[in-house]
């Protein structure tokens, strides 16, 4: 499977923050916010990663990530030069899909939850179609909203409807077979004028391969598009990091976990970012891992 990061968009709600800065690179507590989407991808075994930005803020993720080889990743890089929408991912990253199927995952999306690379890893074993994750929120109409039946098979799917249906978001993590290249070539433009990654959604729904699986209770998935979401997906991360010890989307430490990496290349990645205290972790981990340095 190869895996698309979509990292484009004005970020005009988080104006005057993102009037020089693109919002995927802002900091979520104590790392820039791709990296906790890249961390889904990396959990979900997902090494081949085509970054998508704008063509003024795409080098900057180039010089944050570079061709992620020291991750043992392969990232590639792609323009997308007007906010044409999310479907447009697999325009532009057609060749990178190749015959293969992907998984799409927008740049500004957190997901954090016991058990969740398992059952990543468990979606795209058993892939057939494309999986959406749903998730209960308060405010679906800000959202693509899906109901499933009882058997997980998505029945209905709306992007931003006035009156939802469920309380059950789409979130931005989607997996599709092959199929979805074909898919979104004949997409045409929504109201909004954008190539909606919901209608995408529909025909998978209409061949009866869609399926919605359930983040449900007790899982954080995090938005970051406004103001307040975005401080408070850092107290999040924050408050958990702390009380745990832990890193949350650590991608030395997710490469290293994957066998990606081993224990002194990893610690080479952390002494790198000596003096801070991201750093000295990756170094903690690598040296507990075994790390001769
Ligand atoms: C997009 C999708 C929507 C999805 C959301 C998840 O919305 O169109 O279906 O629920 O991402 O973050 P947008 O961020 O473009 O408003």
């Amino acid at each position: 499977m190869k895996g698309i990061v979509l990292a484009g968009g004005a970020g005009s709600r988080l104006h005057p923050i993102t009037n020089a800065v693109s919002k995927q690179l802002l900091p979520v507590y104590d790392k820039p916010m791709i990296y906790y989407p890249l961390s889904v991808l990396m959990f979900g075994g997902i090494r081949d990663i085509l970054v998508i930005s704008t063509p003024t803020d795409l080098p900057q993720f180039e010089r944050l990530l570079g061709t992620g080889e020291e991750l043992g990743l392969n990232l590639s890089y792609a323009e997308q030069p007007q906010p044409n929408g999310l479907a447009e991912a697999f325009l532009i990253g057609a060749d990178h899909v190749g015959g293969d199927s992907a998984a799409l995952v927008l740049g500004d999306n957190i997901f954090h939850g016991p058990g969740f690379p398992a059952q990543l890893r468990r979606s795209i074993a058993e892939l057939d179609g494309c999986v959406l994750f749903g998730y209960p929120v308060k405010e679906p109409g800000r959202y693509g909203v899906g109901e499933a039946d009882a058997d997980g098979r998505l029945i209905s799917i709306e992007e931003k409807p006035a009156r939802p249906r469920s309380n059950r978001a789409i979130t931005g993590l989607y997996l599709y077979d092959n199929d979805v290249l074909e898919i979104a070539k004949q997409i045409r433009p929504s109201a909004r004028g954008e190539l909606e990654i919901t209608d995408v959604n529909r025909a998978y729904l209409e061949r009866g391969t869609a399926r919605l699986i359930d983040l449900g209770r007790g899982f954080a998935w995090l938005d970051t598009g406004t103001h307040d979401s975005l401080i408070e997906a850092s107290q999040y991360v924050q408050v958990l990091e702390h009380r745990q010890g832990i890193r949350i989307a650590c991608l030395e430490e997710i490469a290293l976990s994957m066998g990606y990496i081993d224990a002194d290349a990893c610690y080479a990645l952390g002494a790198k970012l000596a003096g801070s205290r991201y750093g000295e972790y990756v170094m903690s981990i690598a040296r507990a891992a075994g790390a001769t340095a």
